[in-house]
């Protein structure tokens, strides 16, 4: 069936369609319905059949006898280790790590906080979890311990599970000091915490809060897999807005293994036993869909990458890890192709490797600029796919689907609607605009299963954030484009969140901690463009006028500032000190503006501009940090 009679089908019968679907999935009890909309616009899926997710991604395959097939590979060169755990070791791993959760109270709905570097057992404590109905929510590592505290009075776990220590480049980071930190400055308490004691870092515990995980899970007894409705929790994904307040994406299970399951062997186009490799981080949504639940669930083998694209040690890592475990199928983000492609522009060491088992390179968590897609396509010569989605939706809103059709890539565009996804393109008044022209993209409510169905603690928030400015759809917060042939274009994001390395991140939540300065009377964050990074935050700040001391002085601080609070990811390293920020003559200040000079691509300004001689200060400062780049 072609990509149009696909899509055609599922919108003359969206519940049928999404059934059929649900079918790939072992349920206890079967849903009789897939969309529930009692409580329109906030929508469920499947809400009344029972299943568990850990049943269908794990021990389902064991009874399928495919017990002795790999489940995860992790391959980590900081460590210098490959470890292969099977799907009938990883069912005994992770129901005794559950039996330890469940005889230290831990039961259905409990959520559990997961702060974990890039080993297997960051996957079987989200799997030990879902064992037993609990929801987690994992924190990236790269966040530092104010961040984690945040998310820990946000969703109130039951236990944290967190390893001694993180390994980066050059660095270990102590996560175990980083969470004692965060539970130091958080409000709620867990009942316990369970330590992965690492061998780079044996890390203190703290007598009657701390467990070690070698010894819980050997003391435990296995447990079975807990039933749990379509409509509970799974998870709770904290992701950036545009205050220093993240949201907590919370997904609900059926319609997460329905969608995620379909989507292995129509979007990425694999078959159960093939390896699977997404090159991100548990941390983020691609880990959690495309690391963890979706490679498992279709009974893929998995790859947990402990390492960089270079520097670990070099350019040719990533074609070593697909020769070295026959990857078929590689997602990673354009930044990271950019930085090998910095290290080695024509792409020599792929020479090194036996890339015979690569079919496909998928691209997503930031736009994919032509240059790095062509480039990829030379290097690797395997057809290169931008697909479009968000930590919202939890899997690709469009996509090219080569497991349906292999349709021509349009390069800069990220292809066509995936099923369940009615994507438009809407002016400010939240009217539909022509093929080509420029606007919001919204989709058309109901969104399909797999995507979020509130946020925690803030269904106001939710429907506030996402529902309110046009009626009937979710807004994206990203800004492009459909051209005649229905292929959609992301351009950029309509809000203040930026993205850096792939990472997404706040502008605001930055400016809440700058702000915090006692020395800064006002400030703006902006983003601005980097070669290799894609975005880089920019700190643009005015001093008291109390204040004696020097820019030279105060910047570090306010650097330092920012990734003691917010975390390195933030890569927040530039900030300069000018008398005063443009302003609209309602005092909003001009963030795009600014970005625009930094970026040397000035556009017009806005006529409502308080005092135009302030752009040529600002200009000025950015100059004299390098700004707009040669
Ligand atoms: N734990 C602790 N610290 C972390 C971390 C983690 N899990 N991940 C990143 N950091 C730190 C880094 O060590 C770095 O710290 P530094 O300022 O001391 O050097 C900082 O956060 C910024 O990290 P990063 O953005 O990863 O930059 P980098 O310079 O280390 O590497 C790339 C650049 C392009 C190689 C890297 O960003 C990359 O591989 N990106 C891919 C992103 C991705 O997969 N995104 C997921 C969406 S699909
Ligand atoms: P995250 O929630 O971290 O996955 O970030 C989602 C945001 O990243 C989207 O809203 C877009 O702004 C951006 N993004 C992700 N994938 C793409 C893509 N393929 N093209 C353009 N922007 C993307």
């Amino acid at each position: 069936m072609s990509y149009a009679e696909t899509y055609a089908r599922w919108k003359a019968d969206p519940e049928g369609w999404w059934m059929e679907a649900a079918r790939a999935i072992d349920w206890f009890d079967p849903p009789s319905r897939a969309l529930f909309e009692g409580r329109a616009p906030l929508y469920e899926w499947f809400s009344d059949g029972t299943l568990n997710a850990c049943w269908n991604a794990v021990d389902r395959h064991v009874e399928a006898g495919n017990g002795a097939r790999v489940a995860i590979i992790h391959d980590s060169p900081v460590t210098g280790s490959i470890t292969r755990i099977t799907y009938a070791e990883l069912r005994d791993r992770v129901a005794r790590l559950a039996g330890a959760l469940a005889a230290r109270g831990v039961t259905k709905g409990d959520r559990i906080a997961i702060y974990m570097p890039m080993v297997p057992e960051a996957l079987e404590a989200m799997l030990a979890c879902a064992r037993l109905g609990a929801v987690h929510s994992v924190v990236f590592g790269g966040f530092a311990a104010p961040e984690l505290a945040t998310r820990i009075d946000d969703c109130t776990p039951k236990a944290v599970i967190a390893a001694s220590c993180g390994i980066e480049p050059g660095r270990v980071v102590h996560y175990k000091p980083l969470l004692d930190e965060a539970l130091r400055l958080a409000r709620h308490q867990p009942d316990f915490c369970l330590i992965l004691q690492r061998p780079q870092e044996i890390a203190a515990l703290h007598p009657g809060r701390d467990l070690d995980w070698g010894t819980a899970v050997a003391e435990a007894d296995p447990v079975d897999c807990v039933p749990v409705p379509g409509n509970h929790p799974h998870y709770i994904l904290y992701t950036s807005g545009t205050t220093g307040q993240p949201k907590g994406v919370v997904r609900q299970t059926g319609g997460h293994l329905v969608a995620l399951h379909w989507t292995m062997r129509h979007i990425y186009g694999v078959s159960p036993g093939e390896v699977f490799w997404a090159a991100s981080d548990v941390g983020w949504v691609v880990g959690h869909s495309y690391i963890c639940y979706a490679p498992l669930l279709h009974g893929n083998t998995t790859l947990v990458f402990e390492g960089k694209p270079v520097g670990t040690p070099d350019a040719g890592t990533f074609w070593r890890v697909i020769a070295d475990h026959g990857v078929t199928t590689l997602f990673t983000a354009p930044t990271a192709l950019r930085a090998i492609k910095r290290e080695d522009p024509d792409a020599t060491r792929t020479a090194d490797h036996d890339l015979g088992s690569l079919r496909t390179l998928f691209l997503a968590g930031e736009r994919a600029d032509p240059d790095t897609v062509h480039w990829a396509e030379k290097a690797l010569k395997v057809p290169v796919i931008d697909h479009w989605w968000q930590t919202e939706t939890g899997w690709p809103i469009a996509a090219n689907p080569i497991g349906v059709q292999a349709l021509p890539v349009k390069v800069g565009s990220s292809s066509v609607p995936m099923p369940g996804y009615d994507v438009q393109i809407l002016d400010e008044g939240g009217h539909p605009v022509a093929p080509g022209v420029l606007g919001a993209v919204a989709l058309r409510l109901p969104l399909p299963p797999g995507t979020l169905s509130t946020l925690w603690n803030a269904e106001e928030r939710f429907c506030k954030s996402y529902l309110s400015h046009f009626p009937g759809y979710y807004e994206t917060g990203d800004a492009g484009y459909v051209d005649e042939d229905g292929y959609v274009f992301i351009m950029a994001r309509t809000d203040d969140v930026i993205n850096v390395a792939g990472h997404r991140l706040s502008t605001g939540a930055m400016e809440e901690v700058v702000a915090s300065h006692p020395d800064v009377a006002e400030c703006a964050v902006i983003g601005v463009a980097d070669d290799l990074k894609g975005q880089l935050p920019l700190g643009i700040v005015c001093l008291n006028r109390t204040c004696t001391r020097d820019a030279s002085q105060i910047v570090p601080e306010v650097v330092a500032l920012v990734r003691d609070r917010i975390g390195p990811v933030a890569a927040f390293r530039h900030a300069v000190v000018v008398e005063r920020l443009p302003k609209t003559r309602s005092g909003k200040i001009l963030r795009a503006t600014m970005s625009r000079i930094a970026d040397g691509t000035p556009g017009k300004v806005p006529a409502t501009i308080d005092d135009p001689a302030i752009l040529e200060e600002i200009a000025a400062a950015f100059r004299g940090i390098g700004y707009p780049r040669a």
